[in-house]
């Protein structure tokens, strides 16, 4: 298996090293446009193969889309991260202009490639690549309930005193303020979240995720890597080892959830064919509301996107 990083940067190096170290693809191309970065991560990843002992070969190119051909999954993270003061959107007109070439370029060379959207704001992204590569909806899809998923489970288990490998859990909606976390759908160990905590505090747990990814921005300055560079390989492995995982995907809907063409985080199997389900949750009527209300602020940006994008041409 052939696996493109696009953007040799925080993120996607951490991506690179944990698909070579888990050894999930073979053949792993880092590339940036920042010259000679993608070579020094690739080369001191491979450096690191002798003592973690894995096989997996990362090579590092600067922006020669050629060195990338056929890949069977392309990440893309290439672009601005946040500062401090800014939300993901600020960030939309400088990602869209890099995505979207970015995009054409990987079309270019790998046509069958599943495209794995990272770059923020991550919904309008995923819009971004899906459309400017014309590939079928279940092959461009975005990573951020993994993450934010993953967030609100290591809180729980904080807070638990529990192994976060017992907790369960689902995140919906776009990957913002308006995300939709879902104690109804959390579990530990099969027990329901409910039972172990007490409204108040897990009230809290559920603002602090929402919070999460600017919580550390605060923190550092600049936004996460090792938790999104892990998430966005768990979605690699489960493409290439086929495995059929239950995971939060960033997806264009198309009447599930009855909402079209908004692009939000749901439930998805992911396989060798890139999401091939779509898990459709029985959502009560608050669930529901804060569902919509997510999908109106993406369908906001969206329109933000549109605006950029005619202007531009
Ligand atoms: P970074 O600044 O460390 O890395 C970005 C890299 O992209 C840089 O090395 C830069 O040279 C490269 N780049 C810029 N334009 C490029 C182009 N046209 N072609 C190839 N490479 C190009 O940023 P970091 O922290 O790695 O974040 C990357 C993106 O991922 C940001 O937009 C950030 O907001 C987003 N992000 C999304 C998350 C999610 O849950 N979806 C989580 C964390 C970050
Ligand atoms: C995060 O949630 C910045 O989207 C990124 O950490």
């Amino acid at each position: 298996m052939k696996v493109t990083v696009v953007g040799a940067g925080n993120v996607g190096a951490t991506c690179a090293d944990v698909l070579a170290y888990k050894e999930i693809a073979n053949e792993i191309v880092l590339l940036d446009i920042k010259e000679g970065w993608a070579e020094g991560k690739a080369l001191d990843i491979w450096q690191k193969a002798p003592i973690d002992l894995y096989d997996s070969r990362t090579i590092g190119v600067t922006n020669d889309y050629s060195r990338t051909a056929n890949s069977d999954i392309v990440v893309i993270t290439s672009g601005l991260p946040r500062k401090p003061g800014m939300t993901r959107d600020d960030l939309i007109a400088t990602n869209a202009k890099i995505v979207n070439g970015v995009t054409e370029n990987v079309v270019k060379h790998s046509p069958n490639a599943i495209i794995i959207v990272v770059s923020n704001p991550l919904d309008v992204m995923t819009y971004a690549a899906h459309i400017t590569s014309k590939l079928p909806r279940t092959r461009v899809i975005g990573m951020a309930g993994i993450l934010d998923t993953a967030r609100y489970r290591a809180f729980l288990a904080e807070e638990l005193n529990v192994s976060p490998k017992d907790i369960s859990a689902m995140i919906l909606g776009g990957h913002g303020d308006t995300m939709v976390p879902l104690p109804r759908y959390t579990t530990v160990s099969g027990i329901p979240i409910t039972e172990l905590i007490s409204a108040d505090r897990l009230d809290a747990i559920v603002k602090r995720t929402i919070n999460g990814g600017g919580e550390l921005v605060k923190l550092m300055g600049t936004s996460a890597w090792y938790a999104p560079g892990s998430a966005s390989a768990q979605m690699v492995e489960a493409i290439v080892k086929d495995q059929k995982r239950i995971l939060p995907v960033c997806i264009q809907l198309d009447g599930e959830y009855g909402i079209k063409n908004c692009y939000l985080g749901v439930p998805a199997v992911l396989g060798k064919n890139g999401v091939e389900k779509i898990i459709e949750l029985q959502l009560n009527e608050s669930e529901k509301a804060l569902l919509m209300t997510s999908r109106k602020h993406v369908n906001d940006v969206m329109e933000a996107y549109d605006k950029i994008m005619a202007a531009a041409n």
